[in-house]
């Protein structure tokens, strides 16, 4: 097998907006349902909020400069919503409409492809208080946000994200109550998703009526669940409703125009699905060009009819936290996930590059269409040496397994385009706030001063001679 990267592989790295911008009042942006969930006690860990993050608001000219200096091809960002029209609905901000082109511009100066993402978790507070993804007016106010930001930055930008991981924001959001809104509710979840997704088909077709040639598509987080005892058809079981619920709620519509089928019988007893009104799949079907993988880790679930919702441990291997008074698995109730096995990394997380390439195989099968790995990383609990640099080793073998089980699912045919580290740089891991660094660049949020940890002189070694280096 080649260690060697196709022609026209993008190699780059990711952030997203609330996780590095800061300037939360500044340049006329509005609040967004993070600023409300990180300033309410108890949401964060230690009570960070992103009001300041890595300052990328104030120093995005020398954050670009410093990618051109690591050599990334690509570079995928999101547009903080509230940033480019504060309440969601009406006005917008010239100033921070700005913000982005000045960053877009320079990365273009630069040689570096931007990868816009539309929605990484910052809704509009205003949104929010009007009954936010679980309001079909939300939909509509996301596909004039999204039409208005193509009119903006299209000439510049072909590949475009509507969603960063429709599960989290709306599983972890309004399920888990764990990430903002913070509501703990199984139905709201289901409903959530549903918007999210019919949001995304709805941006698609208006974004391609007018540039048909820009690449849409959707960014999924994923849960590769295996089952504990793949002898036990309820083992079996249980992992396809992970499946179903984590991976192929995402995709399928898009495909096939319909939802998994096991979906429904598994949440009868929680809600009938009237939320999905006729003519919402016809609308998903066939809407989207490409699919964003995000991947971390594996998990291996079993059925166990003693376990109970309430000591479902399953938000801390999904998101790294303590799930809030629910879990993110509607008609979980007899689903546990196991513990993982192996080394772990500082968010408690699997090792397990074959479970990357399985997933990646998984995804071209059922899809059919191209795959950019949008993110994939890891968080170690870094230290500065007394040489004054960090030796980040264990990131830097964790880049290597998975981009080695990358290049092995594109040798057996997935159509695998391009790999988006996460992070760039360290930056609010959100209910998990500064604790977790995922940066091959680190940032010390006092004097918020840059500095290349190991991990980023072997990127830049990779990408100077498109072979994973040693
Ligand atoms: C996926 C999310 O998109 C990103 O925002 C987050 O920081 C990483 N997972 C790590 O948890």
């Amino acid at each position: 097998m080649t260690s060697r990267f196709p022609d026209g592989f993008l190699l780059g790295a990711a952030t997203a907006s609330y996780q590095i911008e800061g300037g939360a009042t500044e340049g006329g942006r509005g609040a967004s349902i993070w600023d409300t969930f990180s300033h309410t006690p108890g949401k964060v860990v230690g009570g960070d909020t992103g009001d300041i993050a890595c300052d990328h608001f104030h120093r995005w000219q020398s954050d670009v400069d410093m990618m051109a200096d690591l050599g990334l091809e690509a570079y995928r960002f999101s547009i903080a919503w509230p940033r480019v029209q504060p309440t969601g609905t009406g006005e917008f901000n010239d100033e921070g409409i700005e913000f982005y082109k000045g960053i877009i511009a320079r990365l273009k100066d630069k040689g570096i492809t931007p990868l816009v993402t539309l929605y990484h978790w910052d809704l509009p507070q205003a949104l929010d208080d009007a009954g936010g993804w679980l309001s079909r007016d939300t939909v509509d106010a996301f596909v004039a946000y999204a039409v208005r930001m193509v009119q903006e930055l299209g000439d510049d930008v072909e590949m475009w994200t509507t969603f960063n991981e429709p599960w989290v924001a709306s599983f972890v959001g309004y399920g888990a109550g764990a990430h903002a809104p913070g509501h703990a509710d199984d139905v709201e979840a289901l409903v959530a998703a549903h918007h999210l997704n019919l949001a995304h088909a709805r941006a698609y077709r208006a974004i391609k009526s007018f540039r048909p040639d820009l690449q849409v598509g959707l960014v999924n987080n994923c849960h590769t669940p295996r089952p504990w005892d793949p002898s036990n058809p309820k083992d079996v079981w249980a992992s396809a409703h992970i499946d179903a619920l984590a991976n192929t709620f995402f995709h399928e519509p898009f495909i096939r125009g319909t939802y998994p089928a096991v979906l429904k019988p598994n949440t009868a007893h929680l809600t009938d699905w009237s939320f999905v009104h006729d003519g919402d799949l016809a609308e998903m079907h066939g809407a989207v060009d490409w699919f964003g993988v995000n991947y971390y880790a594996s998990h291996l679930v079993r059925h166990n009819p003693h376990k109970g919702a309430a000591t479902s441990d399953v938000a801390t291997l999904a998101d790294g936290h303590k799930a809030g008074a629910n879990s993110p698995w509607p008609g979980d109730e007899e689903i546990e996930f196991m513990r993982p096995l192996g080394k772990l990394t500082a968010m408690g997380w699997n090792i397990d590059p074959d479970a990357f390439h399985a997933h990646l195989l998984k995804i071209h099968r059922e899809t059919g269409k191209p795959i950019y790995v949008t993110e994939n990383g890891s968080a170690w609990d870094d230290v500065i040496a007394e040489d004054g640099r960090i030796h980040d080793a264990d990131r830097i073998d964790y880049f290597r397994g998975h981009l080695a089980a990358v290049l092995k699912a594109i040798d057996e045919g997935a159509d695998v385009r391009g790999y988006m580290a996460w992070s760039l740089m360290d930056n609010f891991e959100w209910a998990q706030g500064y604790a977790k660094r995922f940066g091959m660049v680190h940032v010390d949020y006092d004097t918020l001063v840059r500095t290349w940890k190991d991990s980023a002189y072997w990127y830049r070694e990779t990408l100077r001679t498109r072979e994973i280096a040693p």
